[in-house]
């Protein structure tokens, strides 16, 4: 597919997915945060859901944990630019709450789309949600532990003949509550930066 082709579909996809009325999400919410960054990205962040500030702006990360992943991206030598930022929701789940079950599922759809499109080599995945959400669709669903437990390692997911590197991350959000949690997240993205793809 050449780049204009790729960068056609997805903003097809963009628009079928800004109307979407699959779950009741789509009722409460002020905007679809669909994702933003470079689609020709070998690397792919994957959050939770967008918050009231995301829902606000239709832009992922843009709250108090959005400048804490810029952060974190700036002390890793890289960019928004470099990189798309997704959700597994595309829409607020109302009072910032967990995510239901039932949304992720209708959601599962336009994720895969995504990720089909973009093609990423290496997917960090930020939180527990997103975690298991991801290593379920590549294979990996019984490598699945608690975020404390896995991140920062490497899972390697064949997907066809091409192989996706799967890093489970720490959610940034967590540093708003524990800074202390912010040096393992650094680690953390100075390796994800320089695995090979
Ligand atoms: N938390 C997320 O998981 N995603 C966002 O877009 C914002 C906060």
């Amino acid at each position: 597919m050449s780049l204009a082709e790729k960068q056609n579909k997805f903003e097809q996809l963009k628009e079928k997915i800004c109307k979407c009325q699959k779950c009741a999400l789509a009722a409460t919410r002020l905007n679809v945060v669909f994702g933003e960054g470079s689609i020709y990205s070998s690397l792919l962040l994957i959050g939770e859901a967008p918050g009231a500030n995301e829902d606000e702006a239709g832009k992922p990360f843009c709250g108090r944990a959005g400048k804490i992943l810029d952060e974190l991206l700036a002390k890793a030598g890289m960019k928004r630019d470099d990189v798309y930022i997704a959700n597994i929701l595309k829409c607020r789940p109302p009072g910032n709450r967990n995510p239901k079950d039932e949304e992720i599922r209708a959601c599962n759809d336009n994720l895969d789309q995504q990720i089909n499109l973009i093609k990423p080599k290496v997917i960090g995945c930020l939180g527990n949600f997103s975690t298991k959400w991801v290593m379920e669709k590549f294979g990996l669903g019984n490598k699945v532990q608690g975020i404390s437990k896995i991140h920062g390692q490497v899972f390697i997911a064949s997907a066809s003949q091409d192989s996706v590197k799967i890093v489970p991350l720490y959610h940034p959000a967590v540093v708003v509550y524990n800074a202390n949690t912010f040096p393992a997240l650094e680690k953390d993205f100075n390796m994800l930066k320089n695995i090979p793809r």
